[in-house]
């Protein structure tokens, strides 16, 4: 079943649009002949039918006013979590996304007619590590960092929404595409002989690909979809699974296993954080299923060869 578009030449506004997800977003609204505008701290001018407009993500300004008379806004704005998680880091990974939502309520109750739907970004990661328990959306939620994140994230917006607009919550897998996101840093080191299982490999990684991931958003935004959903296939994959398919996709059958210490040495050397490759979370989106969305791209190892062709 093809997916419908919103109405025809609609202002969808997306916030923190600039990224791996939004411009994969963007690039298929304008095809679709809506006006895009993206919300960005650092606005230019551009020639492919996108607008970018200037926000600071947390502050009321001329940008509010692009909300007004908009058909949809997407806000995916936050701080990469896989940036080591100081003190700081974390203050900013949690505020950029709890101040973007109420940035965007801000602007929503200044205005005379609110978008009639709100997309907002979460992540399966409100699971916690939940080792090999199938999270569906009731499942309880985790009490590690990432899971807070995702409550806080997911608490303001509840808070911000009123009954003007429908709410959509998508609890984003990895979502694996050629242009950002984890697979090239991935496929990048599985080139380099690094693409070993990671720590137990026990751990589940939850995944869409981003056509499927594109499409899972054009229904939030044409069906009546609300509340959280999630949105990643039915066939999450363990790490040592998901290494292994990998490997064979960039041709590098073995690689030796990266162990927990390893993994953590390392990733304090580049800067990332360990716990997103040591954790993760087994999940199946049943709300979808509900929805009789049906996924394009079930078969990881398909997806990978296709991705990285
Ligand atoms: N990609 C995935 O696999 C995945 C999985 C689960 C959940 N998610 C969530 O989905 C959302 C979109 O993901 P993505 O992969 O597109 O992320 P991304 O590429 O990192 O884009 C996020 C956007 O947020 C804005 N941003 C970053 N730091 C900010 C800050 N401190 N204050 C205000 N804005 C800030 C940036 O826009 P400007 O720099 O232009 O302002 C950036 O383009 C994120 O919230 C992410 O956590 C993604």
């Amino acid at each position: 079943m093809t997916t419908p578009s919103p109405a025809p030449a609609s202002r969808i506004v997306i916030a923190g649009g600039s990224g791996f997800v939004g411009q994969a977003l963007a690039t298929r609204f304008v095809g679709q002949g809506h006006d895009v505008v993206v919300l960005t701290r650092s606005a230019r001018a551009r020639t492919d039918g996108m607008r970018e407009v200037a926000w600071n993500g947390r502050m009321l300004g001329d940008w509010a006013t692009e909300l007004d008379g908009a058909a949809v806004v997407i806000n995916l704005t936050g701080k990469s979590i896989n940036s080591r998680h100081t003190e700081k880091n974390r203050r900013e990974i949690i505020s950029s996304r709890v101040e973007s939502v109420r940035a965007i309520a801000g602007a929503i109750a200044v205005g005379s007619a609110p978008p009639p739907v709100w997309v907002q970004a979460s992540a399966v990661g409100i699971y916690g590590n939940a080792g090999d328990v199938l999270c569906d959306e009731s499942a309880p939620h985790g009490h590690d960092f990432m899971a807070d994140v995702c409550e806080q994230w997911e608490g303001a917006f509840r808070e911000a929404l009123t009954p003007a607009s429908r709410g959509v919550v998508l609890r984003f897998g990895v979502v694996l595409g050629r242009e950002g996101g984890a697979l090239p840093m991935l496929a990048r080191l599985a080139r380099f002989g690094l693409g070993g299982t990671v720590g137990s490999g026990r751990q589940y990684i939850s995944w869409i690909h981003r056509d499927d991931m594109v499409a899972v958003v054009q229904r939030a935004i044409t069906s009546r979809m609300v509340g959280p959903y999630n949105a990643c296939t039915h066939v999450p994959e363990t790490n040592a699974s998901f290494m292994k398919r990998l490997r064979k996709a960039v041709r590098r059958p073995w690689s030796p296993p990266a162990p927990a210490f390893a993994v953590k040495l390392g990733s304090y050397v580049i800067g990332a954080e360990s716990s997103v490759a040591l954790g993760g979370q087994r999940c199946v989106p049943r709300r979808l299923d509900e929805e009789r969305f049906v996924f394009a791209h079930e078969n990881l190892s398909e997806s990978l060869k296709q991705l990285l062709s």
